[in-house]
């Protein structure tokens, strides 16, 4: 890779952090910067362990442009992987001004360094909500997008539309967008993991949060949907699988791609008893269980078609439900409060 250095915004977070190991560990050298309003660099810390690298790591806000603006004149940049954002679907439902003054708003500031400094390779953390309730499934990349109903997911879906803009009227942009699924599980050392603050909002961190003994039991939101069992059916990618996925990704963008986009995703769906069931018998914890109403702007199944990425960028998810669970078994048993010690 030479003196290609990669700029990792929000690489102190759950997907960035997983992808700043992988990349090391592809012969890339690191930068990250996170203004750490949902991560801490505890998690950088241990992935300098994992990787016996030290990363420079700058607190830094999108939002302070001067401040971007040093740390590309301190490092030459080929590419930027661009995770950093807010990322609670009902919070962006409260907040819609924060959501999009952050994650759009901050993008764009990016996007204007970026262009000042030279910089024109991005690869976009996206996500499949940009592609609202499915109209069919599994859902491909030719699928209409921009039905998303709530904040956050507008944002994403309103980033994608001013990076092809953008493309548009300067074709000599590499830009990639990648349409993660659920991302869940965690790094195999188990130092590393997802770590959210408060009452998780999403079901893996959940029930992993159950089994540890601190939530009493799983609410099962929903289980009149039409699926096997009633309850809402997911498209689970293990996060080592989507990290590999940015890797293969930057390849990709160093043989000049255009714009591009991706679904990451498995391509099978798992109902959220079956991943109450698979989780028990990964941490041989019980999971108690009770059927709730249906959350607000949830639909019923939700799973990728990922044969584009396996075709144009070599890549396709190799973890399956059980290595998911125990991966993140190993995380939240020996971190039970997370990156807090
Ligand atoms: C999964 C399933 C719930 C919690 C969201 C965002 C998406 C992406 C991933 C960022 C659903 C059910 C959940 C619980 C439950 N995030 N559930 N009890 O809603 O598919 O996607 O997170 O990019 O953008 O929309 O994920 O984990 O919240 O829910 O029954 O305590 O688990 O109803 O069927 P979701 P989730």
């Amino acid at each position: 890779m030479g003196d290609s250095c990669i700029l990792v915004t929000g690489g102190a977070g759950f997907v960035g952090s997983h992808s700043v190991i992988e990349l090391i560990e592809a012969g890339y050298s690191v930068v990250v910067m996170d203004n750490l309003a949902n991560a801490s660099m505890e998690s950088i810390k241990r992935v300098e362990e994992i990787t016996g690298k030290s990363i420079p790591s700058y607190s830094v806000d999108l939002l302070d442009k001067p401040a971007l603006s040093d740390l590309f004149n301190k490092h030459k940049f080929t590419s930027v992987i661009h995770f950093a954002g807010l990322k609670a679907v009902g919070e962006s439902c409260q907040l819609p001004l924060l959501y999009y003054k952050n994650n759009v708003g901050g993008t764009v500031n990016l996007l204007e360094v970026m262009k000042e400094k030279g910089v024109k390779n991005l690869i976009f953390s996206s996500s499949a909500t940009v592609y609202g309730s499915p109209q069919y499934l599994p859902i491909d990349e030719k699928h209409p997008v921009g039905g998303c109903t709530n904040p956050y997911g507008k944002t994403k879906y309103f980033i994608e539309e001013i990076l092809r803009d953008l493309h548009k009227a300067e074709p000599d942009w590499n830009i990639i967008m990648l349409r993660y699924f659920n991302p869940v599980g965690a790094h195999k050392s188990g130092k590393i993991g997802e770590d959210p603050q408060g009452i998780p909002n999403n079901l893996m961190p959940f029930i992993a949060q159950v089994a540890v003994g601190k939530r009493a039991e799983l609410s099962v939101y929903g289980s009149d949907y039409d699926t096997p069992d009633g309850t809402g059916v997911r498209d689970y990618i293990h996060v080592v699988d989507l990290a590999q996925g940015h890797v293969a990704a930057q390849k990709k963008i160093e043989k000049k791609c255009g714009c591009k986009v991706y679904n990451l995703g498995t391509g099978k769906g798992y109902s959220v008893i079956e991943m109450a069931k698979a989780f028990e018998e990964a941490s041989g914890k019980p999971i108690p269980f009770k059927k709730v109403d249906r959350r607000a702007g949830d639909v019923a199944s939700v799973y990728g078609n990922a044969d584009l990425a396996k075709e144009e960028l070599g890549w396709s998810a190799s973890r399956d439900l059980k290595q998911m669970c125990e991966d993140t078994w190993r995380w939240q048993s020996s971190n039970p409060n997370g990156f807090r010690k």
